[in-house]
């Protein structure tokens, strides 16, 4: 059962220099308590389409499309119907576990503020309850409660993260690159946390990163982006063993091993193209190992193939 949709989704950045087309036309879908990847460089329009969700993006940013969540389309909502809904229905947590917690409030405070904000009349001892369970489902203590955040690691901080985005028991948790501020062993068990609350929780995660690796130990379903499009749309055995996509082909082949000696980080060739001044054709063109004559010509549609779908000349038939 479809939990949360986005539908044709377009944002656009005004700047000073024009505009910055960071997402079009984006569309996929998250099943209850299934957990979907969004995977891509650095600037393909990630957290620009996560932040969209949740409408946490700056007045700057213009937003088209849908996206459906209990029958509604969210993004008509009146602000406070959205400020109730975040958090409580849907929530997100981000990159820097380091800023996103207030240095002078005790951990607890950050947890009675939220109960608060969609509670006011929440008694002290239900939400040190609420907190407690929290945390322990992210593997904290309770006692730890009336600490403050420099008292904890970066990896601690952002279970913190973790546990005030389920606190209200979300249907839908949006992390944003949850563990790449983290080093590797820290990684790693902040990807546990993720796998045993999707074990444990009644919900949906968005899990959004730039290591289509991640994407393979946690996901159901993966959508990659590239240059602010969804290039190619799968469950996530298809998209780690039969990539489609020239793009995401590549992406795989720059997953880091961390088993092997190589420890040096591959990287695809070539750049993103101007966000400000898209050129005709496929976006990927000028990085493509497969370019043929159409790919300059004109921008390929989304092409499905049996359940999955892929913007790529090559499957045209
Ligand atoms: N507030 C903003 N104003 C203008 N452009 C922005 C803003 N935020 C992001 N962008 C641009 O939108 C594009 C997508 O950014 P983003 O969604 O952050 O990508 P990702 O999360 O995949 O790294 C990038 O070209 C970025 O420079
Ligand atoms: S449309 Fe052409 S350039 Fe674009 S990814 Fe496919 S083959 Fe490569
Ligand atoms: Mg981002």
């Amino acid at each position: 059962m479809i939990n949360l949709e986005v539908k044709n989704l377009n944002i656009k950045y005004r700047t000073r220099n024009g505009t910055v087309h960071a997402v079009k036309d984006a569309s996929f879908f998250v099943r209850k308590k299934e957990t979907l990847g969004i995977v891509g460089e650095s600037g393909c329009g990630k957290s620009t389409t996560g932040h969209a969700v949740l409408r946490l993006l700056p007045p700057n940013a213009l937003t088209d499309g849908e996206v459906v969540y209990n029958g509604s389309n969210i993004l008509k909502y009146s602000n406070e119907k959205m400020r109730q809904l975040r958090g409580k229905d849907i929530s997100i947590i981000f990159q820097d576990p380091m800023t996103s917690l207030d240095p002078i409030m005790r951990i607890r405070d950050h947890f009675f503020e939220l109960i608060r904000a969609h509670n006011p009349k929440a008694k002290e001892e239900e939400m040190r309850e609420m907190a407690s369970n929290a945390l322990e489902s992210v593997g904290v203590s309770a006692k730890r409660l009336d600490n403050y955040p420099f008292e904890f690691s970066g990896g601690m901080r952002q279970r913190v993260m973790i546990a005030l985005g389920i606190t209200l028991k979300p249907s839908v948790l949006i992390a944003d690159e949850p563990t790449t501020s983290l080093d590797v062993v820290v990684q790693e068990q902040i990807m546990g946390v993720l796998k045993d609350l999707k074990q444990t929780q009644d919900m949906s995660i968005i899990l959004i990163t730039h290591d289509l690796g991640v994407v393979a130990e946690v996901a159901d379903s993966g959508v990659v982006m590239y240059a602010g499009e969804v290039v190619e749309y799968a469950d996530v055995q298809n998209l780690y063993n039969n990539p489609l996509h020239p793009y995401t082909q590549l992406l795989l082949k720059s997953v880091p091993n961390i088993k092997i000696d190589d420890m040096e980080l591959r990287y695809i060739p070539g750049s993103l193209p101007d966000l400000k001044n898209i050129p005709q054709g496929c976006r990927f063109k000028d990085r493509c190992p497969f370019v043929k004559d159409i790919c300059s010509k004109k921008e390929p549609p989304i092409f499905k193939i049996d359940e999955r779908e892929v913007r790529c000349w090559l499957y045209d038939k």
